[in-house]
């Protein structure tokens, strides 16, 4: 069992942090050296406070001016110097977080792409995005300055400790002491912090998800005049957000105040000692003042720590967000020694398939066949039988739970993914367009097609005239999702995209939306061809799809139940036949509108 991500400590994700974005850690030496030198300046200048009071305006031969402007030159100097080197290294940070949280984004977002098919659908988008995007940057504010902030503070606080003692011990242990309590604090605050960070992000996840979801239904939220709904839907989770942030910045603040309350007593304290004992301890007031100024120089780390334990939280709690993308297994994986396919046409064959999908589903059971190389095979059934489940086993977009798919004779999970990609094509049941030209489309297909060749395809598949009739042709924008074309059209794009690709075993998720006829018929057609040639299978909704294969597999509640060719099937007067009365009443399998054969 791995650990959840949700008990990796504070710690233990921040290191993990860095060895994912190596880009933290480039150069940090010289950055800690830089803070570090910063801090070691500072400590000048009440040593020379103590000089100028205590050898210059209390000394018995009065104030030599010389002296004394130059020890104050000295202090200026130093403060100015500590200044410039703290900057250098707060800017030099700053790059390298950029650096290394890019990287981290990048990282994420492949391993996001590398997950199967499965996971990424089941985890919301919004979720997923939120995980590229926000807990990323909740990151930002640490590695900014608050990592290094942390180590260099502490070596100030130590530093500060150390002269106080050297200066006068008893009033040191009284700091020390101060320091020690307020640092169990502290630890307390601390525990809560984390759980509520931890929860912040999770419900910025939440928001980002629910707001997505309803922007993309947006036009079935109109429809339905569910806006009341949806905003009351979107408002909780909203409100969810603001009250743990809320609940969160307030423990926050408190922490923040506590650190002032903590500076104003032990400054209190000091003085209070140092006046009321200082004569007995032998203080001089050179010494006092120097002790404020070393206080100071205590008292402002413990400040900006305080801030940076914060930060870190926030930062953890992002992390363990990252972590759990980054960890989780890539179940589809690209086998280390691919075996490439044989040349030639390829056959598919299935061997004692089983699958389950991570609900419970068994979408596909015992199912063993084989389709031979260069067959035009068609798979029917009623909604919910198998035959998506079914067509994503044969291009390997699912690994069966039990049973083995052979390709050429190989086992799917034995052949490389540019080998598998490049010659076994899958057309998805909701073919996707992205928001560029039809051209640009169609490349996902092939990237070096010339436009020419793509336009060669189109008239390949009979669609030329289709083609021209678009505003623009090629370089026609299709819009968000393909918004700007009709179901039909993004379906005649899916299927030029795939001829394009020119695979030897294509399947093709049939798409289930109703076409005006004149655009079924250009479909059709460009079905036709694309399935000519090369072993195919169609998961088919339509009659006609059917009726034009070699043969039709049959599958029922994820078995395979009947196969053979159309006709043989409806004279065999069993499942197959049932469809076809469904289908030829043009009432439709599943209640979908079919097309009649013609
Ligand atoms: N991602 C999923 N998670 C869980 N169960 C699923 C998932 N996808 C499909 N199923 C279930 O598996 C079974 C088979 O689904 P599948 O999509 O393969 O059916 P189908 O024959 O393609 O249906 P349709 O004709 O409606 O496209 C169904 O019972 C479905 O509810
Ligand atoms: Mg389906």
């Amino acid at each position: 069992m791995t650990t959840p991500p949700s008990a990796i400590g504070t710690t233990r994700a921040l290191r993990r942090m860095v060895s994912e974005a190596p880009a933290l850690r480039r150069g940090l030496g010289i950055t800690m050296l830089l803070a570090a030198l910063g801090t070691a300046i500072q400590v000048v200048v009440p040593i020379v406070v103590q000089r100028i009071i205590d050898s210059e305006i209390l000394a018995p031969g009065g104030v030599d001016l010389a002296d004394t402007l130059t020890l104050g030159g000295i202090a200026v100097t130093a403060m100015l110097a500590a200044m410039v080197v703290r900057r250098l290294a707060l800017v030099r940070l700053a790059l390298r977080a950029a650096q290394g949280l890019s990287d981290l984004r990048v990282r994420a977002f492949s391993h996001i792409h590398s997950l199967s098919v499965l996971h990424v659908e089941a985890e919301r988008r919004g979720s997923l995005v939120a995980r590229v995007t926000s807990d990323v940057a909740a990151i930002q504010d640490f590695v900014d300055w608050g990592g290094v902030g942390l180590l260099i503070g502490a070596a100030q606080v130590t530093l500060a400790v150390a002269m106080m003692l050297v200066y006068q011990w008893r009033l040191a242990l009284f700091v020390l002491g101060g320091v020690v309590l307020y640092g169990l604090l502290l630890v307390l605050f601390q525990r809560v912090l984390k759980r509520l960070h931890d929860q912040v992000r999770s419900l910025v996840g939440d928001t980002l998800a629910a707001i997505g979801e309803t922007i993309s239904g947006l036009v079935v939220v109109r429809a339905y005049g569910a806006e009341e709904a949806t905003m009351a839907k979107v408002r909780t989770v909203v409100h969810r957000q603001f009250r743990t942030e809320h609940r969160t910045f307030t423990l926050g603040a408190a922490m923040f105040s506590s650190a002032e309350v903590f500076a104003g007593a032990i400054t209190a304290g000091v003085i209070g000692l140092g006046v009321a004992y200082g004569q007995g301890w032998g203080l001089s007031a050179g010494t006092l003042l120097a002790m404020l100024f070393l206080v100071t120089l205590l008292v402002e780390p413990v400040q900006t720590l305080v801030e940076t334990l914060d930060q870190a939280q926030s930062a953890a709690a992002g992390v363990r967000r990252i972590i759990e993308v980054l960890d989780t297994p890539v179940e589809i994986a690209d086998p280390v020694d691919g075996v490439p396919l044989p040349d030639g046409a390829l056959d598919v064959s299935f061997a004692g398939v089983w699958f389950r999908y991570p609900s419970g589903e068994q979408a596909v059971r015992d199912v063993s066949v084989t389709i031979p190389a260069g067959a035009r095979v068609a798979v029917v059934g009623e909604t919910g039988s198998g035959k998506s489940t079914f067509s994503k086993l044969a291009t390997r977009l699912l690994d069966p739970t039990s049973g083995e798919v052979l390709v050429g004779g190989i086992p799917l999970d034995r052949v490389g993914f540019t080998d598998l990609r490049r010659r076994v094509v899958f057309v998805p049941q909701e073919g996707f367009l992205f928001d560029t030209t039809i051209a640009g489309n169609v490349r996902y297909g092939r990237p070096d097609a010339s436009d020419a060749r793509i336009e060669r395809a189109f008239a390949e598949l009979e669609l030329d005239g289709w083609l021209a009739s678009l505003p623009s042709g090629l370089a026609t924008a299709v819009g968000e999702r393909g918004s700007n074309l009709s179901a039909g059209e993004r379906q005649l794009v899916a299927l030029v995209r795939a001829w394009i690709a020119n695979p030897d075993v294509l399947v093709l998720d049939e798409a289930t939306s109703a076409v005006d006829p004149a655009l079924e018929v250009q479909i059709r057609r460009a079905m036709e061809h694309l399935t000519e040639s090369r072993t195919s299978i169609t998961v088919a909704h339509r009659l006609s799809t059917a009726a034009a294969a070699d043969w039709v597999m049959v599958f029922d509640q994820g078995r395979l139940v009947e196969r053979g060719p159309h006709e043989d099937l409806v004279a065999l007067g069993g499942v197959y036949a049932a469809l076809h009365v469904d289908w030829a009443a043009g009432t439709g399998g599943g209640g979908r509108p079919i097309a009649p054969v013609q």
